[in-house]
């Protein structure tokens, strides 16, 4: 089976091994870098790693990050990942986290991909809820993210949507908003 998630403009695919110096490419662009708490690129070992736990958890929980595709062309990632200890809630609840290509931003594709891949937690999978850490200076950031559909501030750091909340939001039944319009394709 090969899932897949339709937005208005963007496909959506489970990442593969093979994703490697795609991602490093968005990951590791200049403008993205400078935005990381480091100001480092993430060294090309570290994202395979990262890559090959991301692929794990597709095979092993049907769950993980997304490569972000705009006609064919990788554009963005979106990280589906456990939000791990020091967050203040459970190590195991799922975080959405979205990087797109510094070509790309100023077009909604953080919104429209993030949401997709929210809509698929909560439909696909019966989540309740799905956290996004983000850093307080990080200005794009929370404007994506407060534009989220139904989001709920927790602290300066994370952010919270629920299902209820997501799904409850006007024109996003399924059709229509940013991320509204999913069909999963097996
Ligand atoms: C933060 C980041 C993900 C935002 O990406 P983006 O695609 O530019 O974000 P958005 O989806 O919010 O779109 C941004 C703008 O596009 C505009 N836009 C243009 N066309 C649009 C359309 N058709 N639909 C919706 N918005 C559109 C929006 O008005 C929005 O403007 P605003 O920022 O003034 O509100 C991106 O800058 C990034 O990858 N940064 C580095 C990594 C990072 O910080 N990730 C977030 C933490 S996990």
């Amino acid at each position: 089976m090969t899932l897949r998630l339709h937005t208005p403009r963007l496909l959506l695919r489970p990442v593969r091994e093979g994703d490697l110096d795609t991602m490093l490419a968005i990951r590791n662009a200049p403008a993205v870098v400078s935005t990381t708490g480091t100001g480092q690129a993430l060294p090309r070992e570290r994202m395979a790693g990262q890559l090959s736990r991301r692929c794990a958890s597709w095979r092993d929980h049907g769950l993980g990050s997304w490569l972000v595709l705009l006609d064919g062309d990788p554009v963005a990632f979106v990280e589906v990942t456990p939000i791990g200890e020091g967050s203040g809630v459970a190590p195991d609840a799922i975080e959405i986290g979205v990087v797109v290509h510094p070509d790309h931003w100023g077009k909604g594709f953080a919104l429209e991909a993030g949401s997709a891949a929210a809509r698929d937690l909560f439909e696909r999978l019966g989540h309740e809820r799905v956290y996004a850490g983000v850093d307080p200076d990080n200005e794009k950031s929370l404007r994506a993210l407060a534009k989220a559909p139904g989001v709920r501030r927790i602290d300066d750091e994370l952010y919270e949507v629920t299902a209820g909340a997501f799904l409850d939001q006007p024109g996003n039944s399924g059709a229509g908003e940013p991320g509204g319009d999913v069909r999963s394709r097996p």
